[in-house]
């Protein structure tokens, strides 16, 4: 699943987390960053040439953080909804992964993160719409009972995660990014960014096969992937 990520990333995550912590970041000038839900370390690596400080990178997938170690960081398995890490950073990051735990994991994720700012972009209500239709057409499931689905909340009820975490100055802007793909090749590697973790377990090794049939389905419906992406930047006293 890593390597199937590496190979696919780009597709939106790459040029999406750059963007989005140019956006939030300004005037920060962190020298230790704990970047949560890394991945495969893309990320991580791009932080740390870019502001010459130490990041660290941890991930609840060991296969992603196999990944990550072709790059000269620590990285570490590890799910902070079970406990912090016994160390503090000047700030967190997390980029398309905070949509993932339920939501009483990620209340619990978020009172973990031993820094003084958090800034965060994930799928928010209603985000990829078009994929979801798409998937759910193309494999029968009912992708929103999955318990493997990713959960698409509102700004509100982000608002009282972050509240309830301890987070005590939250704010967070909706973003909408609308990308029309020119090729069902390109939608395909879209959708295989995202959707393995939340299909591996239903179609053994199918999930590629499945995903350009979705993806087929999407050219027939506009060819375009709408998210609605939240980001937030919090302080914790
Ligand atoms: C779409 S990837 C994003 C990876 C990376 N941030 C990037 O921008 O390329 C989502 C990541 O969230 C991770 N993840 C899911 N649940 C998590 C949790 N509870 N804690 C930390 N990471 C988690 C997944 O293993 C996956 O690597």
């Amino acid at each position: 699943m890593g390597a199937t990520y590496v190979a696919n990333r780009g597709t939106f995550q790459a040029g999406y987390a750059e963007a989005c912590f140019d956006r939030l970041a300004k005037g920060l000038a962190p020298r230790r960053i704990l970047d949560v839900g890394c991945g495969t370390g893309d990320f991580v690596d791009a932080l740390s040439r870019r502001l010459k400080c130490e990041v660290v990178g941890v991930d609840t997938s060991a296969d992603m953080i196999a990944q990550a170690k072709r790059f000269p960081h620590r990285f570490e398995v590890k799910d902070l909804s079970e406990g912090p890490l016994d160390e503090s950073f000047d700030l967190a990051t997390s980029f398309m992964a905070l949509h993932w735990p339920s939501r009483e994991s990620r209340v619990r994720l978020l009172s973990n993160v031993t820094a003084d700012v958090m800034v965060a972009g994930f799928h928010g209500a209603g985000s990829c719409e078009e994929g979801v239709r798409a998937v759910r057409k193309a494999s029968g499931l009912d992708i929103e009972a999955l318990p493997t689905m990713f959960h698409r909340d509102s700004k509100d009820v982000w608002l009282d995660d972050f509240r309830n975490a301890g987070w005590n100055d939250v704010d967070i802007q909706e973003r909408e990014i609308r990308t029309v793909f020119s090729s069902e090749n390109e939608c395909a590697r879209r959708l295989l960014a995202a959707w393995p973790p939340i299909l591996a377990p239903y179609f053994q090794d199918q999930e590629p096969i499945l995903l350009e049939a979705a993806a087929i389905l999407m050219k027939d419906d506009a060819a375009a992937m709408t998210s609605r992406v939240l980001e937030v930047i919090a302080t914790k006293k």
